[in-house]
């Protein structure tokens, strides 16, 4: 149901979005509630009662091809194991076993190019084309426990690649197409990959980035890397190096049509993704089999409610974050689902794109991020007006706190009041979703990822006690093992002790966030405690974004921090100092915004940059990030007393103001 006219008009709408919060809590609707897959709240307490028979009914759900001997090992905390003993493979439980339970007919994606290309590939075809890519990875010299790169935009031959990898248990170190070659570099080299598929070209909103020659100006010396395979997508010329460089096309034409899926244990590394932490090196999370598969099914199966018969699915995050890993390839798969995939962005090549995905395919299920759902508020109701989204049934969010206005948006101008919104917390390091209302059973309220998934145990702590926060403000920690957590960091064991289980024991794992419970007992999920932004749901560090800024020749120093911004969340900040006596102008800026687009990624570049002849810091040199937030912010400061040079800060303030100044 379209809204009428008036109330396309802003100002209704906001009237209307206003009266909306006043209700504060949102039921179920009851149509909704009475065919949900879980209706009865009486799940939280059987799961809470035996968490592990809760878990293994969810891992039952998948193909074993040897069962069990121990459902958790948890002699030595926090390296815990699960379903020890157990053999099986992800691309057999993703592809296999629908096809041979007679539904190798079913889509499992439509695809959907930037220019309106369509290709739909049914279960049958992705396993026969699965096979046939593992069989090539074989012939290039892959084997079991070699880890194979992946940088490819949303086509096909992503989903291709990762499953191709997993049946023959090679870990896959995806990196995201809106990283830069030298990011990918970076992560080639930490993990060891022996071999990366790449591509000629990806579609960037009607042109064409070249790739691959990217990926040659700075791989070239890496002596781990043997192959590359090239995806011919889009036709961009590239050069091939002799011995080293294959196309996809024509090693897949050749290789053999069969690839049993290898039996793998269930603590069988599945992947490595690499994500940010509080230092410039980013962390590899490495998650295995059996455990994640458990976790991403049963979350996919009963968060979004799924009935993969009729329901049609869309994730539109990219597959290169956990997001897509987990909602795009493996839960959704696992399920047997059918998901659209689209290959480009919200806005081209019209502002109104997502809608008509939804009404030409008939999405039921959509789960995106908050930044698009702000970004599509802006650009105004009548785009989504204009189609027909009556298919859509449960919505979802994903990535960082959702403020209430945008959720209001959803629930009423997508979802028309009818869908039930699922505020989904988690995190790379958890694999699956973690914090979330169940659709059938969970009154919501706008902003809170409201109660932990069953099986999974979250509380708040007080920062200085470390006591349960029955309601008030602490930091979100989870205090029990769950199968789908990162097993540890690749090749850091001792880092991942230290990121997650110095503050508060090996039994506690801490999140990295802050959260707030309320008098009911809801979970508000506020944001990042340690140097970890988050812009428009992209996951950043400080210190990464820092040692990419002083990678320009002009700087001397540079500090970076995370600000409110309404359209992204967060938004980049950074303090620079040059050498010398330079000055910084309008091509210094452009300069070091694209050494960061060169070392990280476009989506990295700060927004705003400061010229500071000094950054505030204590006597014994630690730049103090929190008065840099409040000087970007306005806010008045505290105590500046304790810094080295007090100066600093005025001088700095009066830059901001006049930058303030200069942007309105
Ligand atoms: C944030 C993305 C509030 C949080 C799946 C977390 C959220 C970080 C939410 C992980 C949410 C994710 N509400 N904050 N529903 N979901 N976050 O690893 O700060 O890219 O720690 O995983 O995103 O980001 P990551």
């Amino acid at each position: 149901m379209a809204l009428g006219s008036d109330q396309s008009d802003g100002a209704a709408l906001d009237r209307d979005l206003a009266g909306l919060l006043e209700v504060e809590t949102f039921d179920p609707p009851a149509a909704f509630r009475e065919h949900a897959l879980l209706n009865d709240p009486a799940v939280y307490e059987q799961a809470a009662r035996d968490p592990q028979a809760w878990w293994v009914a969810q891992a039952e759900q998948l193909e074993w091809f040897q069962p069990w001997e121990r459902v958790l090992d948890d002699d030595d905390p926090p390296f815990y194991k699960w379903f020890v003993g157990g053999k099986l493979n992800a691309s057999y439980n993703c592809l296999d076993r629908h096809v041979l339970a007679g539904r190798g007919d079913r889509v499992a994606l439509h695809w959907r190019g930037e220019e309106g290309q369509e290709r739909d590939i049914t279960y049958a075809e992705l396993l026969a084309e699965v096979q046939r890519f593992a069989n090539a990875l074989k012939d290039l010299g892959v084997g079991k426990g070699d880890v194979v790169g992946i940088y490819l935009p949303m086509i096909p031959e992503v989903v291709i690649s990762m499953l191709a990898c997993a049946r023959i248990g090679a870990p896959h170190n995806v990196v995201f197409g809106g990283f830069s070659a030298e990011a990918v570099r970076e992560r080639m080299e930490f993990s060891e990959a022996k071999l990366l598929i790449t591509t000629d070209g990806a579609a960037r909103k009607g042109k064409t980035a070249p790739i691959k020659d990217r990926v040659d100006e700075v791989m070239g010396d890496l002596a781990t890397l043997q192959k590359i395979v090239v995806v011919r997508s889009k036709g961009t010329p590239c050069q091939m190096k002799e011995g080293r460089d294959v196309f996809y096309d024509e090693i897949v034409a050749t290789a053999d049509p069969d690839c049993p899926a290898e039996p793998l244990d269930s603590e069988h590394p599945l992947y490595i993704l690499y994500t940010s932490g509080s230092t410039a090196k980013p962390k590899g999370i490495l998650h295995t089999t059996g455990g994640y598969l458990t976790g991403v099914s049963a979350t996919h199966r009963y968060v979004f409610d799924l009935k993969p018969d009729s329901d049609v699915y869309w994730c539109a995050a990219d597959v290169g974050w956990v997001t897509g890993h987990s909602y795009i390839v493996y839960g959704p798969l696992c399920n047997g689902a059918t998901s659209v995939m689209w290959e480009g962005a919200p806005d081209y090549p019209h502002k109104g794109i997502w809608w008509e995905l939804i009404e030409r395919y008939g999405i039921t299920i959509l789960y995106c991020a908050p930044t698009a759902i702000r970004a599509c508020m802006k650009w105004g109701a009548d785009w989504p007006n204009k189609h027909d989204l009556s298919s859509l049934r449960v919505l979802g969010t994903v990535g960082e706190p959702i403020n209430p206005k945008a959720w209001l948006w959803y629930h009423k101008v997508i979802g028309s009041e009818r869908c039930p919104i699922v505020d989904t917390w988690w995190q790379t390091e958890t694999g699956a979703i973690m914090i979330t209302p169940l659709p059938g059973i969970t009154a919501t309220k706008p902003g809170s990822a409201t109660h932990p998934f069953p099986g999974v145990f979250a509380e708040v702590l007080d920062e200085s006690t470390g006591e349960p926060v029955t309601e008030g403000q602490g930091l979100l920690v989870l205090t029990r093992p769950c199968p789908s957590m990162l097993r540890t960091l690749y090749k850091e064991p001792e880092r991942f002790l230290q990121t997650y289980f110095s503050r508060f024991g090996r039994d506690t794992y801490l999140v990295g966030d802050a959260a707030r419970r309320d008098s009911d007992g809801y979970i508000w999920v506020i944001g990042r405690i340690d140097d970890v932004v988050n812009v428009s749901g992209h996951r950043l560090s400080t210190a990464e974004v820092e040692s990419a800024i002083v990678a320009h020749p002009d700087v001397a120093e540079a500090a970076v921090i995370g600000e409110h911004d309404e359209d992204t969340g967060q938004a980049i900040v950074a303090f620079v100092t040059l050498q010398g006596d330079l000055a910084g102008d309008e091509q210094t800026v452009e300069g070091i915004r694209a050494t960061v687009a060169d070392r990280i990624g476009k989506f990295a570049r700060p927004k705003r940059i400061i010229w500071s002849d000094d950054l505030p810091k204590t006597r014994s040199g630690k730049i103090m990030r929190r008065l840099l937030r409040d000087i970007a912010e306005g806010r008045a400061l505290g105590d500046v007393t304790t810094l080295r040079d007090p100066a600093v800060t005025a001088q700095l303030e009066e830059r901001v103001k006049e930058l303030r100044a200069a942007e309105d």
